[in-house]
């Protein structure tokens, strides 16, 4: 499925009192199909809601464009890019081009320029939906991924290419105030749940630098917030009590490596990648913030129409929180369970439906 360039296309012109404006980047592989038809979901939300509306600005940042033209993202991209009141993702990562230049040249360039700290990744089982695990209902997590610094801070280097004493370094960086800002981030989540429970997650057992730091300052505001209960987990641990004991978590934090991995034993716990959503926020909204679902470009099934839609629905719930649209983003999720409850399921939950 091809999306037009850069267009502008407003909806519900009727009546429009909130019109948020959107940038909507498709990227590669089903990136595009899942996001159209999360446009689609828009166009009805709006339809239903005369206050509600949303410009959208598509923009054909892709691996196709890498290819053809040698950037991701053209001279100017970013600073047309910071006007939007958010920002719909679909995937990016083709077979052209290396995973790590797709990634550095388009998502992650965002992702850190628009200083996107905190990944949040919601998991939960959707109802129709199995779990492997006979527990899995218990699961109602959300992990906070810090998402700007830690093992994913571009430090590094490759040193001797070619020879046999070839070196290649990748340093995690933990500054005191990326580790604070995400901890303050996840404490002020945690508050506001039913179950008001934090857990940090680290390996300060064996990494005894960042990780300390991480485990210190996690202490330092703890007692800020005596009305969340926290504990600690080492994240080879955690992993086990997620299979174990999900009713025991509500908020993990972790570092971006760390809740990386976690995140797909979450979405795979909660029964599909498919469906798993994610946020990639800027809490002091200096910038717009980035949402989409966490599946990747899956280019084993693009152009197929059977990629499953509901992570980037779920994705639109986030969006449309962040927004302060919270009686469509519950709307929305109702919808969302409404139709897994039917089973109305793609091939990914062992259905039939298309996209
Ligand atoms: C994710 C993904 C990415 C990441 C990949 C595509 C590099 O796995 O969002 O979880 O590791 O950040
Ligand atoms: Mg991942």
């Amino acid at each position: 499925m091809s999306i037009p360039k850069a267009s502008d296309k407003t909806l519900d012109r009727s009546g429009v009192r909130r019109e948020h404006r959107l940038a909507v980047i498709g990227g590669d592989g089903i990136g595009p199909e899942v996001v159209e038809a999360g446009v689609e979901v828009l166009e009805a939300l709006s339809r239903a809601r005369p206050a509600l509306g949303f410009a959208l600005t598509r923009y054909d940042w892709s691996s196709e464009r890498r290819l053809r033209t040698g950037r991701y993202i053209p001279e100017g991209g970013l600073a047309e890019l910071k006007s939007f009141d958010a920002i719909l993702f679909g995937a990016v990562g083709s077979r052209e081009v290396p995973d790590h230049e797709s990634l550095w040249g388009l998502r992650l360039a965002i992702v850190q320029s628009f200083d996107q700290y905190a990944n949040v990744r919601p998991a939960r089982v959707l109802p129709g939906v199995e779990s492997p695990l006979s527990a899995g209902a218990a699961i109602d997590w959300v992990i906070v991924r810090e998402n700007a610094e830690g093992e994913y801070a571009g430090h590094g280097g490759r040193a001797h290419r070619g020879l046999p004493i070839e070196v290649g370094t990748e340093t995690a960086v933990f500054t005191r105030a990326g580790v604070e800002r995400i901890h303050r981030f996840a404490f002020e989540l945690a508050r506001q749940r039913p179950k008001k429970r934090l857990t940090l997650v680290t390996k300060s057992n064996a990494l005894r630098f960042g990780m300390v730091l991480w485990d210190e300052v996690f202490h330092e505001l703890a007692a800020q917030y005596p009305d969340v209960r926290t504990d600690r987990e080492l994240v080879d641990a955690v992993t086990a009590r997620m299979v174990k004991r999900p009713e025991s978590l509500d908020v993990l934090v972790a570092t971006n490596l760390h809740a990386d991995i976690l995140s797909d034993l979450a979405a795979a716990l909660s029964g599909s990648l498919g469906v798993a959503p994610t946020a990639n926020l800027n809490p002091e909204r200096a910038f717009p913030s980035l949402f989409e679902p966490i599946h990747g470009s899956a280019l084993d099934i693009a152009g197929q129409g059977i990629a499953n839609p509901i992570g980037t629905f779920w994705t639109l719930v986030l969006l449309l929180e962040h927004l302060g649209e919270t009686e469509a983003a519950a709307a929305l999720m109702r919808a969302i369970e409404r139709v897994t409850e039917a089973r109305v399921h793609t091939p990914d939950l062992g259905g039939t439906a298309t996209t």
